[in-house]
This record gives structure tokens, sequence and C-alpha cells, in this order.
């Protein structure tokens, strides 16, 4: 049995760090022995926590201990001899040996790594939750779907390069200078995208984690809220709950007040947008969130006295199927079981109204340019039919 694996994530300063920190520290105090692990490459755990946390599970207080990974020792554990490589044909290429070890590390390799990292402790069984303070959301977004286009090159064309490398590799490096990867290399690349399987598996199992959404009513930070929550599920990746944070209280006072009322409005839209997913709500503090005491509140006002580690939300709102040649998006409905539905589109967004009830969904690429052709009700589950682009036409001309 691994540990119960929960993810926050969220636009760059809406929270992410505090609200994951909050949720530690409830989490020890249900008895949970807890690690709060910080993947993103500037940390701020410490701060959060306002205490010193280590590269290696540190312990804060009874049942809770915080990491803030060390990037450069992961990344040199994981991609070590890849790197060496790539710098190697850096250097070949001309590039000053520092700048060309700069090169050598991919984009986004550095919080790969930190996560990678949970695989491990999910896997030796050490803390019953391991609870995440990831990257802003775009970032975990495009990190977390590469695993399946990994998986793609790792079987099909690996394979080949490494024997392309053995038979041409010698003549290549005769003829060019070029160093060729040795076998070391490949073997270090496909440790590497077996690990990013696992890990994939691992967050995208419904069973123990969950990916927990943090925003701001803020009309940026929920589009792309709503962005992330429709590439998640698309994905795989269960959410199950959002975090509304910084919402502020009554009493604030006239000048506040304007803002206030504009965060008010942007609630319902809020909540039509993630239904069945449930939203959590946090007051705007007075002060600076640090510290046991006003970690403790922030996590109280989220969770009141909910297990934390518990599951807010299980299951799959939508799901994207190819249906005898045509894409069709099915988004569950529970609490409808028939009635006029209404499906309207303006732009990439999905509108969905069955009598007072309304959904919109934020459609994602694939489906965002394709004209939608036929909506149907059955058992709680909505069929929204996309015809091809080519159809859209032949309707306009
Ligand atoms: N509910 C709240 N009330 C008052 N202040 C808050 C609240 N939540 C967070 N803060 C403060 O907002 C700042 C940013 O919060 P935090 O560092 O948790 O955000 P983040 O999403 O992790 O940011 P980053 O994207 O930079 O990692 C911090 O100073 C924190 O103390
Ligand atoms: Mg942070």
């Amino acid at each position: 049995m691994g540990a119960r694996v929960i993810v926050y994530t969220g636009k760059g300063g809406v929270g992410k760090t505090s609200v994951a920190a909050a949720t530690g520290v409830l989490c020890a105090g249900k008895g949970h022995k807890t690690l709060v692990v910080s993947t993103d490459v500037a940390h701020s755990l410490g701060d959060a926590f306002g205490q010193r946390v280590d590269a290696e599970p540190t312990q804060l207080g009874p049942g809770l201990w915080a990491q803030e990974t060390d990037v450069y020792r992961t990344i040199r554990l994981y991609w070590g001899d890849v790197q060496r490589y790539f710098a190697d044909v850096f250097q070949w290429r001309g590039l000053d040996a520092v700048v060309a070890e700069e090169m050598s590390v991919l984009p986004g390799l550095d919080e790969l790594a930190s996560l990678l990292q949970i695989v491990e402790h999910h896997e030796k069984g050490a803390f019953d939750v391991i609870i995440v303070d990831a990257a802003p959301t775009g970032e975990t977004i495009r990190l977390l779907s590469l695993p399946e286009a990994m998986r793609w090159w790792l079987e099909r064309i690996l394979p080949l390069q490494r024997r392309a490398a053995r038979l041409a590799g010698p003549l290549l490096r005769r003829l060019t200078g070029m160093p060729m990867p040795s076998d070391a290399v490949f073997r270090a690349g496909e440790d590497l995208f077996r690990k990013l399987d696992r890990m994939h598996r691992l967050l995208s199992d419904p069973e123990s984690s969950s990916i927990r959404i943090v925003l701001n009513l803020e009309r940026m930070v929920i589009a792309e809220a709503r962005r992330s929550f429709t590439y998640f599920h698309l994905f795989g990746y269960p959410v199950d709950l959002i975090v509304c944070n910084r919402v502020l209280p009554e009493g604030v006072g006239a000048y506040f007040a304007p803002l206030r009322e504009a965060q008010r409005a942007y609630l319902p839209r809020v909540q039509g947008a993630f239904a069945p997913v449930p939203i959590r709500i946090a007051a705007q503090f007075g002060n600076e969130v640090t510290g046991d005491e006003t970690l403790r509140a922030l996590g109280s006002a989220i969770f009141g006295d909910d297990d934390p580690a518990g599951f807010f939300y299980r299951g799959r709102p939508f799901r994207i199927e190819r249906q005898n040649g045509a894409l069709v998006l099915l988004l569950e409905l529970p609490f409808v079981e028939k009635g006029e539905v209404d499906v309207a589109r303006t732009g990439d967004e999905l509108v969905v109204q069955v009598g007072p009830w309304r959904r919109n969904l934020m459609l994602p690429r694939v489906l965002a340019d394709l004209p939608t052709a036929k909506a149907d009700l059955d058992n709680g589950v909505l069929r929204v039919r996309f015809g091809s682009p080519g159809a859209a036409k032949a309707i306009e001309t």
C-alpha cells in the first residue's frame, strides 16, 4: 500500500505553497505521517512553515515532515549520463563548456526530477500522505503530459536509434567527429522514461492521487485554472478539489468594496466551470500566512473538520472518445435525469444548459476548432458529437 498523494497547483502567487503547508499541518494533526514536498524550483516551504527545510525530509513536528528537493542532485541522479553526452555534443559544436553544461539540462527537467522523487517516496511507503507543492499550472501540465508521448518514443524509436548508433556510429564519428551516444546513455534514457511512466501511473491513479487547483477570484487566474482543469482531465489526472483562496470577507471597508463585489460576481461562474468537483473557500487573511498558527487557521478555513487526506470527488467529469470516426465529448451530469438540453458555443467554450442547470467547459485544443454537431442526454451522461473541420465550411458556404 502506497501513500496518498495530493498535488497542489495553480497560477503563480495564488497560494499553492501556503495551502500545501496548511494541508500538511492538518493531516499531521489527524494522525497521518505526512510529508510536504516542494517540486517548484523556487522553494518557499521553509518560509510558509517558518522553519528551516532541507533537501532531505526534515521533521517539523509530530507526524510532519517537509522537503525542498535539491534540483541539481536529482538531475545528476536521473539524467547524469545523458547530460554528459549532450554536453559533449554541444561542446563539439563549439559551445563554451559552461554554456554546454547549462544547455544539457532540458527545460522542465528540474521539476520533473523532483516529481520522480515522489514516486520513490510512494514506493518506499515511509509516509501515509505526500503533499506536493508543485510549480505553476502551465509548467505542471506540460510535464504531466510528457510521459504518454515518451512511452511511444520509448517503445518505437529508441530501439531503432540504438541499433543505428551501434551500426553507423563508428563511421559517423570518424567522418564528422561528433560524439556518439554510448549504450550507457541509452540505458539512462530508458531508465528515466520508465520512471516517468511510473510517475504518470501513480499520479493518474484515482485510488491514491488527486490534483487540487488553487485559484483566486480574478479573471486571468480563473481562465488559467479552467484551462488546466480541462487538460488534467484530458490526460487522465484526477482533480478532487478546487481551493478558492484569498476571498475578501465581509466588512473589508469601502476601499475594498468594489473588489469584493467583483469577486462575488465571479464565484457562481467558478462553480459552474468546475462542477461537480467541489470548491472550498479560504478568506484573505489580514496577515501573511506563515507559521503553525496561521497555517492551521488557513487549513481549517478550507477543510473544517474534514480529513484533508480524504477524496473530495471521485470520477471523471468528462471524457473524449472517438466513435465511428467522430470525436465525442462525454460529460457527466449526474443530477440531471432528462430535460431539454441546450448546447451553445462561444469560441473554445462549451455552454450546456439543462433546465436551470448550467455548466460551462473550456474545450481542449483538439475540439476547439471543430463544430458541435449533435448533443443527447442519456443516463446522466451528455454526449456532444463534434463534426469535422470540413463540415463547418460546408455549412458556411
Ligand atoms: N489566504 C491568504 N491570506 C493572506 N495571505 C495569503 C493567503 N494565501 C497566501 N497568502 C500570501 O500570499 C503570498 C503568496 O502565497 P504562496 O507563496 O503560498 O503562493 P504560491 O502560489 O505558492 O506562489 P508561487 O507561484 O510564487 O510559488 C505569500 O506571501 C502568502 O503568505
Ligand atoms: Mg509557491
